[in-house]
């Protein structure tokens, strides 16, 4: 029933220091960790008796902690988020391409005497796409497998190409679009020789597209989420998507710093992110 898949207070998320490697960030990461977290908590349990498989897919996994800059206080990272809810997921797979992450968190899972099922692919997200989706449990009709995958990028280093590939798939998305970063930097995504927007949005004419929205008084922001979403609609997710992006900004100067988007094609994944989206401090969303 959906009145039991109403959150009561949002998950915890601050952890003991364990002295394992440990990357500092700041304090706006806790937005993302407790809207991550309760999304984890909701779509485990409310799906749990709808699917015989439910998957979790972390494709930037990290070391399992940060440290918060400011109060040098320990969270928990996306993967150990995942791995701590009440109903836990029936297969978790975890891409990091950093070692000294990957080695923190392949210690730290294995220091939670679980007997989850943790699969971890090493490298690149975007090359090692097949070795992922190889990992996902095969649906038949005896067996329903529903997935859950989080993209956390440092940048927009994600490539439409992997989103399209688990696209086939039965699988929500929550996606960190960090577009600060090409506001910063236009001049260096948008640059002649520059291959980086047109991997992430999967699109070959995105200059003609920019040089239109550009005359139209559009920023890079708000255009490179536009398209994005476009494109995700032309996957088949619902146009939700758009209106229900989280924006989160950094605490100090109040400028805007990532939005977290969420993309599924059952109006079911909507019903539990827009609770979720109720404990977000800023909901501001592109207006169009
Ligand atoms: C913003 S952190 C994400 C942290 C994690 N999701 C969390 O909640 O703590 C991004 C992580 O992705 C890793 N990374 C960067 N590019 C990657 C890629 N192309 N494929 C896989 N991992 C990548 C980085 O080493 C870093 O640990």
């Amino acid at each position: 029933m959906m009145e039991s898949n109403v959150l009561k207070e949002p998950v915890p998320i601050y952890s003991a220091d364990d002295g394992l490697f440990t990357p500092e960030i700041g304090s706006w990461g806790v937005q993302k960790y407790r809207l991550v977290g309760m999304y984890n908590e909701l779509f485990s349990k409310g799906m749990k008796e709808r699917w015989d498989r439910r998957v979790y897919i972390d494709l930037f996994a990290g070391s399992g902690k940060a440290r918060l800059r400011d109060s040098g206080r320990v969270v928990l990272g996306s993967p150990l988020l995942a791995l701590a809810v009440p109903n836990p997921y029936d297969r978790y797979i975890f891409c990091e391409q950093d070692s000294d992450a990957m080695n923190a968190l392949k210690q730290r899972v294995s220091t939670l005497n679980t007997n989850l099922d943790v699969h971890f692919v090493d490298g690149d997200c975007n090359e090692q796409i097949d070795r992922i989706i190889s990992k996902i449990p095969h649906y038949s009709s005896g067996t329903k497998v529903l997935s859950f995958c989080f993209v956390d990028p440092f940048s927009l280093d994600i490539h439409f190409q992997t989103i399209g590939k688990l696209g086939n798939y039965i699988l929500d998305f929550l996606i960190l679009l960090m577009l600060s970063d090409p506001m910063r930097n236009e001049d260096r995504y948008t640059e002649e020789n520059s291959k980086r927007i047109e991997l992430f949005l999967g699109v070959r004419d995105w200059r003609e597209k920019w040089k239109s929205a550009k005359s139209r008084n559009m920023g890079i922001r708000q255009f490179l989420a536009t398209e994005f979403a476009n494109q995700m609609i032309m996957l088949g997710y619902r146009e939700e998507a758009l209106s229900s992006m989280v924006e989160v900004r950094s605490d100090d100067r109040n400028l805007p710093l990532y939005h977290l988007a969420f993309f599924s094609k059952h109006p079911l994944g909507y019903k539990f992110w827009n609770e979720v989206r109720k404990y977000a401090t800023d909901q501001t969303s592109f207006e169009f």
